[in-house]
């Protein structure tokens, strides 16, 4: 019997390409599905020939690897999770550790981490971004918890990670203690329901306004890749531009139905952000689209009394607006970036994380949903300022935005005037003026606070604390 270095528990697609990848890395790796007959199936299948070793119960799994263990768990998030490390520790001994790669919410790792280390068994959680082709190919990998625990698997983690296009460095470091990793994985989560929501109004509003085809897009995003809007997000629009249904011949896109949904960790990282005051207003109007788009038979029956404007767009104005819905996803997605950064250097502060910006931008940069040209600069601007409270603070992005933010106000106004939702961009230009404002009207809100809650507040004059009688 072969023993091996690594074992995968888990055989659904992201589990059996992680362990081809693994494999393909140097490793000999066990492999372990609860679904009977599934592990065999693999080995004899996309895994023959292959060091991958088939087992049939957790016992032998765990008893043909070597120690101290190294086991990932890719399975669903949740009581799964409980359930499957209370089969295994009865296996387990002092120093081995398991690896969380499923997208498990930062609490529940926090709670896992703290019982397993009571028991001396190391235990990681690990953001996984990247889909089924990053997982066999390269993904980009948030690992949390036990820093000599990572020490152990590093050399091997940075071997089957993405690497990065500009330099070929491993798209995978040490984030932080405890729930880190899932935490820095849920924020992914956030700008990419950002980003993907920012593409979308883009789609909608230039189809609307200009009546674009598929294969105008196609052509137009082809051209955006090349360009400052460089991303895999763009990248993989053009791929679902191109996809005609085979049964209609029509493109499939066009068939889709307009319901989107979620698995929960855009909507984890908008409480997390409510919970400890964090403004993440793009991203939250990205999941608040998703939750009106599955409303659909509402929307239908609204769509039937409730009227917008008549207005057209000109249609000479064509090119000028393609131009500026560039620079408005352009905008947009730096203020969703920003909101992500900012959220994750708060919430390092908040749960003592100590993480490293920089290093968390450079890790985005391959393998993952929210990779792009733009992340460059992001791990720049940290580099420049270890502790930049904000994107929109660095000298480059003031830059990037100032050449923008013209584009995004013609965007929003056309929009505006055309009835067509554009929430995340809406959202992100509230809260780049926000953001530039000195001057908010919060003196009002603190006001009504006080007159009807004896709340007090702050002058701007005498540094006390004020209530008055405002009915006198
Ligand atoms: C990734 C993705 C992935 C996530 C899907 C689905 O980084 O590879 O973030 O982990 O599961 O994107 O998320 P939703 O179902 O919430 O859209």
């Amino acid at each position: 019997m072969k023993e091996c270095n690594f074992g995968m528990l888990g055989l659904g697609v992201m589990g059996e390409s992680f362990a081809l990848n693994l494999e393909r890395n140097g490793c000999t790796v066990a492999v372990y599905e609860r679904v009977e007959g599934v592990a065999k199936k693999f080995a004899d299948d996309r895994a023959q020939g292959k060091n991958i070793v088939p087992s049939s119960s957790i016992k032998e799994f765990v008893g043909m690897l070597s120690r101290p263990r190294h086991i990932m768990l890719l399975i669903k998030a949740g009581q799964p999770v409980d359930n499957t490390i209370t089969e295994l520790l009865p296996f387990l001994e002092a120093g081995d550790l398991i690896i969380d790669g499923g997208n498990s919410n930062f609490k529940d790792t926090e709670r896992r981490e703290k019982d397993l280390s009571a028991k001396k068994i190391n235990y990681f959680g690990m953001g996984v971004s990247g889909g089924e082709e990053g997982a066999l190919w390269g993904p980009s990998m948030m690992p949390g918890g036990p820093l000599e625990a990572y020490q152990e698997v590093e050399p091997i983690l940075k071997k089957v990670a993405a690497k990065a296009p500009e330099d070929g460095e491993p798209c995978v470091t040490y984030i932080g203690p405890r729930g880190s990793g899932h935490y820095v994985k849920m924020v992914h989560n956030g700008i990419e329901y950002g980003l993907m929501q920012i593409i979308a109004e883009a789609y909608d509003l230039l189809k609307r306004a200009l009546g674009l085809s598929v294969q105008d897009f196609q052509n137009l995003f082809t051209e955006w890749n090349k360009g400052k809007l460089q991303s895999f997000l763009i990248e993989a629009t053009v791929e679902v531009f191109k996809k005609i249904d085979p049964d209609t011949g029509k493109p499939l896109i066009d068939l889709i139905l307009d319901k989107a949904a979620q698995k929960g960790t855009g909507a984890w990282t908008i409480e997390d952000a409510a919970n400890f005051g964090s403004a993440i207003p793009t991203l939250g109007a990205a999941l608040d689209a998703r939750i009106i788009s599955s409303q659909k038979d509402e929307r239908v029956e609204a769509s039937k009394t409730l009227k917008g404007p008549s207005d057209s767009f000109p249609q000479a104005k064509k090119e000028e607006l393609i131009i500026a819905v560039s620079d408005a996803i352009y905008a947009s997605n730096i203020c969703a970036y920003s909101q992500g950064m900012s959220l994750l250097r708060n919430a390092s502060v908040e749960y003592n994380y100590n993480l490293n910006l920089k290093e968390i931008a450079k890790i985005w940069r391959g393998g993952c949903i929210i990779r792009a040209a733009l992340l460059n600069d992001i791990a720049k601007a940290f580099e420049e300022r270890k502790d930049l409270p904000n994107l929109l603070l660095d000298k480059q992005f003031q830059t990037y935005i100032n050449e923008s933010k013209n584009g995004l106000r013609f965007t929003l106004k056309t929009a505006i005037d055309l009835g067509i939702p554009t929430p995340a961009m809406s959202a992100s230009l509230a809260y780049y003026d926000s953001y530039r404002s000195e001057y908010l009207p919060a003196n009002l809100i603190q006001a009504q606070r006080d007159l009807f809650g004896a709340h007090t507040f702050e002058r701007i004059d005498i540094p006390e604390t004020f209530h008055v009688n405002w009915q006198d």
